[in-house]
């Protein structure tokens, strides 16, 4: 058995004893608080050579509108082109719990889980995005770019 088929048997074995909402987690995180983060969900370094997004590329037609975005579930970013006409990206993992939920709005990323804010530097603006988020250098050479 690896770790993460423990980690599910234990949330498992926890939902079986009926506990369920806030007494589940505050339960089955009092175990081991290194069960509260997701190993496998901390956004880590790209690939060599960083990510690249094609504007001409229809999947990527967002990024040519101020306030558009592009997520990339692949590699975990997200992508956006601000009011002041710069591109900017950011992990997609949230902050706050780890999940993959973060989204760009009127110059902001906005996490839909549990609203945590983000400023264009990815600076926390409240208390669920006071962690900030892990931002990623982006280049434009013509039509091409690219996110490292
Ligand atoms: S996981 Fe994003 S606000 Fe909670």
């Amino acid at each position: 058995m690896n770790i993460t088929q423990e980690k599910i048997d234990r949330l498992t074995f926890l939902k079986k004893l009926g506990l369920s909402g806030a007494s589940l987690m505050a339960v089955y995180c009092g175990v081991t608080m290194t069960s509260c983060t997701n190993e496998g969900d901390i956004a880590g370094p790209l690939p060599t050579g960083g990510i690249t997004f094609d504007l001409t590329a229809a999947a990527n037609a967002a990024l040519n509108t101020k306030g558009g975005y592009v997520v990339d579930r692949t590699n975990n970013i997200v992508v956006a082109y601000t009011s002041d006409g710069t591109y900017v990206a950011v992990t997609l993992i949230c902050s706050h719990e780890g999940q993959k939920q973060i989204t760009y709005a009127t110059n902001k990323f906005y996490c839909t889980a549990h609203g945590a804010t983000f400023d264009n530097s990815g600076k926390g603006t409240n208390s669920n995005g006071s962690a900030g988020l892990k931002t990623y250098t982006v280049t434009k050479n013509g039509s091409i770019l690219t996110v490292s």
